[in-house]
């Protein structure tokens, strides 16, 4: 992995960007007003609902509530990675990305690019000879898979022979080095070198951008082992890929779920029969990194497993994993196909329509979970009702404080007879203090919360970082008794450690923060205050004072209910107040 991009090279990146012309470049926009709108690129809509704000340099849709920055904004549309937007975002602005220094450095980029190459003409290589062996051909159509989608997958043969690619791409020794780098060339002890794949039907794996990355290799008549897949180097790593996402983000602009399958033959076997959201994880148990990747491409994953004890497990791995990773609005589903068969057959027998109705009706994750647990405890009785709870909350502990949390304990609570509140100390006496973060805003959720004073001063200051020098919030809000001062300091801080952040970049320090999601509904929060632009810094102003003054009393409030002393110039402070 490259160093990382230094923050103020991502602050300069925003301001360079233009939302508006960003996405108007992709999702015509019209102007209304002070904005611009257009029907919303993220959910099915007549009317247009989705807006853009220059001034603010964010979206937002009032149908989904879809928001964010130019950079949200690209990862969602485009389907990208972070770090590849900030590339693509970069190249539009024609500036180089710069990688702090962290031993891996440009250089190690630079290295790369030979293997991308020789990877991408070897799978070319196999193509072209998939067309030439009428044994492999027929394998495939009888495996019911159409020239056509072959193509779209690049599915190749690597003929048998052991010296294949050497022969054709290695003949100088960079290439041949970049050969054995990539696993495709092997090199014995004695120098000679031979091919990994030989005689095998060939899948070719890519990475987010579509770059050859590594293969699978599938034997055509028996043979073991029945898969082979390119090792690991420094572009393949395959608790990080999933292979077919790249192809569904291809066919498909809005993907509304996406099936997570076993095999290479799964996916593309369900691609042939009109299903083409499928991706495979590679030959592992699913990893978080891989259901993170995911779900930033769509809201819905439906795991889908063989029927056996393997395929149980397999769903029981990936349901731990998607716990650490669930967020609110993102959706997990299990599917499990008859004993016997795999997504490839069953879909072949019964077709796409029947098959979309499993995966309509595949149990949700909740289910999963619980029925799971039930089937491990007898809770008919105390030890077995704290067994169950037991293994529930360690699961349950791994997760985001989200809604979707709070109703799991809630079913917990009916399940096994404990008040949830009890439930809910035991989880968070085990979890670590950044899991469950001091009251801040974050625990104000959704929109229906009243605008209180503190939220409506983050929306000021976040949308307007100016503020910041015109009216300070005081460090001496230490006791913050009132939620989301804390939050209200930090970004004070924030700006004055980046002097001329813009509200956009503001926004973007706080990715990935405990405080994103409240961050981001703030940031589009409109209310008489936000919108009176002609009188803000009074506004503001007096909105601290009047913060400052209530989290003091409270404070004093608090101290002398519990008998605790003041200390000599708290007691001044304390009766000057009274004699007011
Ligand atoms: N796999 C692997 N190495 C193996 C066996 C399997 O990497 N030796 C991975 C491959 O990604 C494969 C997936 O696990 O696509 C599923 O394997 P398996 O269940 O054996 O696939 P089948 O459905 O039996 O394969 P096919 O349909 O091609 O017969
Ligand atoms: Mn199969």
């Amino acid at each position: 992995m490259a160093g990382r991009i230094p923050q103020n090279f991502i602050d300069d990146l925003i301001g360079r960007s233009d939302i508006v012309e960003v996405i108007n470049a992709r999702v015509p926009l019209k102007r209304k007003g002070k904005e611009f709108s257009a029907c919303c690129p993220f959910h099915n809509e007549k009317t247009p609902s989705f807006t853009v704000s220059e001034a603010k340099q964010f979206y937002y849709c009032f149908g989904c509530h879809a928001k964010g920055n130019v950079i949200g904004f690209l990862m969602d549309y485009e389907h990208l990675s972070y770090i590849d937007t900030i590339e693509s975002l970069a190249a539009d602005a024609h500036v180089d990305v710069p990688h702090e220094d962290s031993g891996f450095t440009n250089k190690n980029q630079e290295d790369k690019q030979p293997l991308y190459d020789i990877l991408k003409q070897a799978s070319e290589l196999f193509q072209k000879q998939l067309k030439t062996s009428e044994r492999a051909v027929d394998y495939l159509k009888q495996r019911g898979l159409s020239g056509e989608i072959a193509k779209q997958f690049k599915i190749g043969y690597a003929p048998d022979g052991w010296n294949f690619l050497s022969g054709n791409l290695g003949k100088s020794q960079d290439k041949l080095k970049s050969l054995i780098k990539t696993g495709l060339v092997v090199s014995k002890d004695d120098g000679k070198t031979y091919d990994r794949f030989r005689d095998r039907i060939i899948f070719p794996i890519t990475d987010q951008r579509g770059r050859i990355i590594g293969f699978g290799g599938r034997v055509l008549d028996k043979g073991e082992p029945k898969y082979l897949n390119s090792p690991e180097n420094a572009v393949f790593h395959k608790g990080y890929e999933l292979y077919g996402l790249y192809e569904t983000k291809q066919a498909l602009r809005k993907i509304d779920r996406i099936i997570v399958v076993e095999g290479y033959m799964d996916v593309v076997a369900l691609a042939q029969n009109g299903i083409n959201y499928a991706v495979a994880s590679l030959g592992t148990a699913t990893t978080t990194e891989q259901i993170q990747k995911t779900f930033r491409t769509t809201h819905e994953i439906v795991f889908c497993y063989d029927g056996d004890n393997a395929g149980k497990k397999a769903a029981w791995r990936a349901l731990e994993n998607t716990l650490t990773v669930i967020r609110d609005g993102m959706i997990a589903k299990f599917l499990f196909l008859p004993e016997k068969e795999d997504p490839d057959t069953m879909v072949r027998k019964e077709g796409k329509a029947a098959f979309e109705d499993r995966i309509k009706n595949a149990t949700t994750l909740s289910d999963f979970l619980f029925d799971n647990l039930k089937s491990e405890s007898d809770i008919n009785t105390n030890e077995g009702k704290a067994q169950l709870a037991s293994k529930a909350n360690s699961l349950i502990q791994k997760m985001h404080n989200s809604l979707f949390k709070d109703l799991l304990i809630e079913e917990l609570s009916t399940l096994v007879g404990l008040s949830q509140q009890h439930l809910e100390s035991k989880i968070s006496s085990a979890t670590d203090e950044k899991r469950t973060p001091p009251k801040t805003v974050e625990s104000v959720r959704g929109q229906q919360v009243q605008n209180n004073k503190t939220r409506i001063a983050i929306a000021l200051l976040l949308q307007n970082p100016d503020l910041a020098a015109h009216h300070k919030v005081p460090d001496n809000f230490k006791q913050a008794f009132t939620k989301g001062l804390p939050l209200l300091h930090e970004l004070q801080k924030t700006i004055e450690s980046n002097k001329q952040l813009s509200a956009a970049a503001l926004l973007e320090r706080f990715r990935d923060s405990e405080h994103e999601k409240a961050l981001n509904i703030l940031s589009m929060l409109q209310t008489p205050e936000t919108e009176n632009t002609d009188n803000i810094v009074e506004v503001y102003k007096s909105l601290i004072e009047r913060l400052h003054n209530e989290d003091r009393d409270e404070y004093f409030k608090h101290k002398i209910q519990n008998n605790e002393p003041l200390t000599d110039e708290e007691q001044k402070e304390y009766i000057d107040l009274c004699t007011k």
